[in-house]
């Protein structure tokens, strides 16, 4: 698509998703937590972010729920250029305690939710070509900056991430109290499984129940201008009460629109959920989830394994 790049905008190298030598160098060096190089940023990658927010915005004050829209008010995002982490932070930090923390890119499982305890979002700085706004199977920093960290400023949701992270050391816990490796590895698989799902189900794409009927709080969903309307207004799309039994043994694909959504009352409720989790795992219910979607990685079974707790 052809479009006017604003000469007002500094011009970079360049830190797009499938082309930014910056993050290249680091994932060769092993460096996983980096800076934001901002001056790197091209015209054409501030001009993504602009047309993105430009046209989620109307989208938002429809669809998403009021914590979100007053977290995009509370950090005050620029519409017009990629944020810097450091301001986001500057506004952030003051209200849950959060940070966005760059990184170059995967984070193994143990370490993302270890981060999330810390009160710290491993976040992405590249961001999408401007050729291809619509669909990208991995995080950018569109999604984790506009759909992720708006909601880290609400005080229950982000007791909610820490809960969770404090999931993830009782998992790794329990896994390394386990002396047989076969089952070791078999139930952790299961057990992460389980997570993996919960946290697709709520963190990416909930919605929740509230005075002004269903609105979106999933960021997978707040970051998508397509997918944002689909998840509220299709009838193609199965929408129910959230049940943690359900949820765990519930697989999902990543590449076309949920078909399910599962909703919530509020946050406290999600952060109650998070509590029975942790205690299903303790139970031993988590040890043997339905099969499927999503597989789990080598990296992110280790990181458990390996976790210091
Ligand atoms: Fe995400």
């Amino acid at each position: 698509m052809a479009h006017a790049l604003n000469p007002d905008f500094p011009d970079g190298v360049g830190m797009t998703t499938t082309e930014a030598p910056f993050i290249e160098q680091a994932v060769s060096e092993g460096r996983l937590y980096i800076t934001q190089p901002y001056g790197l940023y091209s015209r054409e990658n501030h001009q993504t972010w602009r047309d993105l927010y430009a046209r989620m915005l109307p989208s938002w004050e429809k669809y998403a729920n009021e914590h979100f829209l007053r977290g995009i008010s509370n950090l005050c995002l620029d519409p017009e250029m990629v944020p810097r982490l450091e301001d986001v932070n500057t506004f952030l930090n003051p209200l849950t305690g959060f940070k966005a923390k760059p990184v170059a890119g995967y984070v193994p499982a143990f370490l993302f939710f270890d981060c999330l305890r810390n009160r710290e979002f491993p976040t992405t700085i590249t961001i999408r070509k401007h050729d291809n706004l619509d669909y990208l199977p991995e995080p950018d920093i569109f999604h984790d900056i506009a759909g992720h960290v708006p909601m880290h400023t609400d005080k229950a949701f982000a007791d909610t991430l820490v809960r969770f992270g404090d999931c993830a050391h009782t998992a790794a816990l329990i896994a390394q109290e386990t002396k047989d490796k076969e089952e070791q590895v078999r139930k952790l698989t299961s057990v992460l499984k389980a997570m993996a799902r919960f946290f697709w189900f709520t963190v990416e794409f909930g919605l929740m129940r509230g005075p002004n009927g269903l609105k979106v709080y999933g960021s997978g969903l707040l970051s998508s201008h397509g997918e944002i309307a689909h998840s509220i207004e299709s009838p193609m799309v199965q929408r129910y009460p959230v049940q943690l039994e359900w949820v765990v043994n519930q697989y999902f694909e990543i590449d076309h629109y949920q078909p399910l959504l599962f909703v919530v009352d509020s946050f406290d409720h999600l952060f109650s959920l998070v509590g029975q989790l942790e205690n299903w795992m303790k139970e031993g219910k988590l040890d043997n989830v339905a099969p499927g979607e999503p597989l789990m990685s080598e990296a992110d079974i280790t990181s458990f394994i390996e976790a210091q707790v």
